[in-house]
């Protein structure tokens, strides 16, 4: 038995484990947050799969059953190979998941036009997971992807609600519309977005479908529950949440108030 382990780079996986807590209040979850060495975004394959292995390890030796990686770029970056590479010897009874699936399985239902755009960090644009799993469930979509490297640092700084963020929202849109007018779906594929989301909507056309994944994610993660009571029946139910951070807590209980309107209380953690 143990909680649910939620892990991102950093902060933006609040973002998803607030909707699991919304969805799902019942379980117990154990987030944790690389603080330390976020952010991913524009690390390389290897560095990002041995950080986001590093912390799975932990997250399973803590006694998750479940571990989500909340974090788009840990997702297409290190999934598939923890999955299949390193999971049969750490703890083959025990799931290790991502975010980019229940994303991609909602396009379908979504889009009408069949033009789809995706946002996210350079890691996650390069890795082309997404253009992979959406060649795989939606062949007849057409993606056109885009990297948005200044909008984490923007989140990051608290200037996501400032004047000065149109100028690089406005810039990263008109580039993706450019390439592909006929966008009907927008997928914001990186955990920080949803915070840009009032200004994503000023630099769009009106009508057009935005994806913020958290519910979509929260909705998906209660459907693998019930579809997985082997796995569901090992999660603990005490509607209880713990923080762990590999940077000092009091910064991360500081800055998490941007990302979350809970109060939070960290302990800080060393992966190596
Ligand atoms: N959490 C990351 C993601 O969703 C964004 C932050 C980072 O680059 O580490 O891709």
């Amino acid at each position: 038995m143990g909680p649910i382990g939620v892990f991102d780079s950093g902060y933006g996986g609040l973002t998803i484990l607030e909707e699991f807590q919304r969805q799902l209040p019942g379980y117990d979850y154990l987030y944790l947050g690389d603080n330390a060495r976020t952010p991913y975004g524009n690390r390389s394959f290897n560095v990002v799969y041995e950080y986001t292995l590093e912390a799975v390890r932990y997250l399973l030796g803590s006694g998750c059953p479940l571990v989500i990686l909340a974090c788009n770029t840990a997702s297409a970056k290190a999934l598939r190979s923890i999955q299949q590479n390193d999971l049969p010897a750490l703890a083959p009874d025990s799931r290790v998941l991502g975010i980019l699936r229940p994303t991609v399985e909602a396009v379908g239902r979504i889009t009408r036009s069949g033009h789809v755009g995706l946002l996210g960090t350079q890691g996650t644009v390069q890795s082309g997971s997404y253009a992979i799993e959406i060649s795989k469930f939606h062949p007849e979509i057409q993606l056109t992807s885009l990297a948005c490297p200044m909008w984490v640092p923007l989140v990051e700084c608290g200037e996501h609600n400032s004047p000065g963020a149109d100028f690089f929202v406005a810039q990263y849109l008109d580039r993706l519309f450019a390439a592909d007018p006929q966008i009907d779906t927008l997928i914001l594929g990186c955990t920080h977005y949803p915070l840009l989301l009032p200004k994503i909507r000023q630099h769009t056309p009106r009508g057009l479908n935005i994806i913020t994944q958290g519910p979509l994610v929260a909705a998906s993660l209660a459907d693998y529950l019930r579809r997985h009571p082997e796995i569901e029946s090992r999660c603990n139910r005490g509607g209880q949440t713990r923080y762990l951070t590999t940077e000092a807590s009091r910064k991360f209980e500081e800055m998490a108030s941007v990302f979350t309107r809970k109060k939070i209380s960290a302990h800080q953690i060393s992966l190596i």
